[in-house]
């Protein structure tokens, strides 16, 4: 396909800043999309930008340019990533230099509507050349909204991908009234604290030239009125824009190429072995191969299923000699109960409680299992990232989750995990002693391994599906 310029605007890229699995996804992407085309990562100049990075960013810029019969003044710096990738960092010392969060704060509404709107200035002014604008979740969601009313001579398309409807504005939909709920009255500018009355994702529906799901799972779902987080109507009334687009993972993201302590592919995956040695003296977890190693990786959110984690947690534990490994950080008051059932199971319980892009591979390496019971997972990275280390995830049979993992009770031959339909205790334990059960069978256990590493996460197809929707407009 030819190549084109895209421009993505962005809360988040990793490694400048990294809150979800959302800022991978947009790294991986633009990583992949760079190797022909030319692509741009509009983005805030955060204070927090890890300081090996801040050190290749360029001088702030400051642009003048004309607004509505005024001037407005924008300032960016820029980080040149490689030949045909580029970030622009939007400085502005009140809404982001001087925030430690990249979330959080009163005048989310106005940041994020900022962000957009210099996006926007900067394109139509040229200094930002681009045949296609790529925004994503409710941040960039009033960009759609803002080219459709302010700037009616761009002629450019905009891609924006849901990647969770859960997060829609400054207010939770599910109890706000039916004003604030947003009928699409009235647009304010970039300043104005009315905007936080205003539906950011509700609106990108309306206004976006296709809307993107990371998965097609999620998108059948929420067309079926489950999780659709009261957005059914619009949803419906666009259907004819709507797509799917599973998210990949990093190339660079496997057990060949990551920093972990032995190095392994799928024909050499018994050195995992050595990985799991390795974690446990680190952790000062028991010694030992023979016990499975049990991980979860991911924020500590309610979406993600943790207090029926918390629950089942003691039960597998008594019940078996697993060990259990815990990477993520989000809503310390989950920490507490971690913390205890750490101390009840000492020297099989290792709690992280935090979230660190790093030590994940590590974690993936040594473990067997991967446990992801989400309540609801618009895609969800994790199982994926699991079964190309061969740590067999066991996922609710939800959105996104249930497309990337082949169910060992569906179908023997081809499993590369397990998928339990019921998200409660008695399914989730009997699944994981299931899977337990199984880790001691060698030979099956080694079919399911080999099936999971052979298993294409890339991003290569699902780049070349961005690349045919944005030709499509
Ligand atoms: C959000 C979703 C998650 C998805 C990620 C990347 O964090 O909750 O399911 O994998 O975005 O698209």
């Amino acid at each position: 396909m030819l190549p084109m310029k895209i421009t993505h605007v962005v809360a988040e890229i990793y490694p400048l800043a990294a809150v979800g699995g959302y800022s991978k996804v947009v790294e991986a992407l633009t990583e992949k999309q760079s190797e022909e085309s030319t692509v741009n990562v509009i983005t805030p100049y955060y204070s927090t930008i890890p300081s090996a990075i801040k050190r290749r960013i360029s001088d702030i810029v400051s642009v003048s340019i004309k607004d509505n019969g005024e001037i407005m003044i924008i300032e960016y710096a820029i980080l040149k990533v490689s030949k045909n990738k580029t970030i622009f960092l939007i400085h502005n010392k009140d809404y982001y230099q001087y925030r430690t969060n990249v979330y959080g704060y009163t005048d989310d509404a106005n940041r994020w509507a900022y962000l957009s709107y210099s996006a926007l200035k900067l394109v139509e002014a040229g200094i930002i050349e681009t045949d296609i604008i790529h925004t994503h979740d409710w941040h960039t969601g009033i960009l759609q909204n803002f080219k459709d009313q302010y700037f009616p001579n761009l002629n450019i398309s905009i891609v924006f991908t849901i990647h969770n409807l859960k997060f829609q504005a400054m207010f939770d939909h599910r109890s706000s009234d039916l004003q604030n709920y947003d009928k699409y009255q009235g647009l304010y500018d970039y300043k104005s604290t009315q905007l936080q009355k205003l539906n950011f994702l509700k609106r990108a529906i309306k206004y976006a030239d296709r809307c993107v799901f990371v998965s097609k799972g999620y998108m059948d779902e929420v067309l079926s009125g489950i999780n659709d987080e009261l957005l059914l109507p619009i949803l419906t009334k666009q259907k004819k824009n709507l797509s799917y687009v599973l998210n990949g993972v990093d190339q660079a993201f496997n057990p060949l190429d990551c920093n972990i302590y032995s190095k392994y592919d799928k024909h050499t995956f018994v050195k995992k072995n050595q990985n799991k040695e390795f974690l446990q003296k680190k952790l000062k977890l028991i010694v030992s191969n023979q016990v499975a190693l049990i991980c979860f990786v991911g924020r500590l959110t309610e979406q993600k299923g943790i207090s029926l984690l918390i629950e089942i947690l003691p039960v597998i534990l008594r019940n078996s000699n697993a060990q259990f490994v815990l990477l993520g950080g989000g809503d310390s008051n989950y920490l507490p109960r971690l913390r205890e059932i750490e101390k009840e199971f000492k020297g099989r319980v290792y709690i992280y409680g935090k979230s660190d892009f790093d030590i994940a591979p590590q974690v993936f390496a040594s473990s067997d299992l991967c446990l992801v019971p989400s309540i609801f997972e618009p895609c969800g990275i994790v199982p994926m990232e699991a079964q190309i280390f061969g740590c067999e995830p066991i996922v609710h049979s939800t959105g996104g989750l249930k497309d990337t993992t082949i169910d060992y009770n569906l179908d023997k031959l081809k499993a590369t995990g397990f998928v339990f339909k019921n998200n409660d205790k008695d399914n989730f334990v009997f699944i994981i002693s299931q899977a337990l059960e199984l880790y001691q069978n060698k030979s099956e256990w080694q079919k399911i391994v080999t099936n999971a590493m052979s298993q294409d996460f890339s991003w290569d197809k699902s780049a070349l599906e961005y690349m045919k929707i944005y030709y499509l407009h």
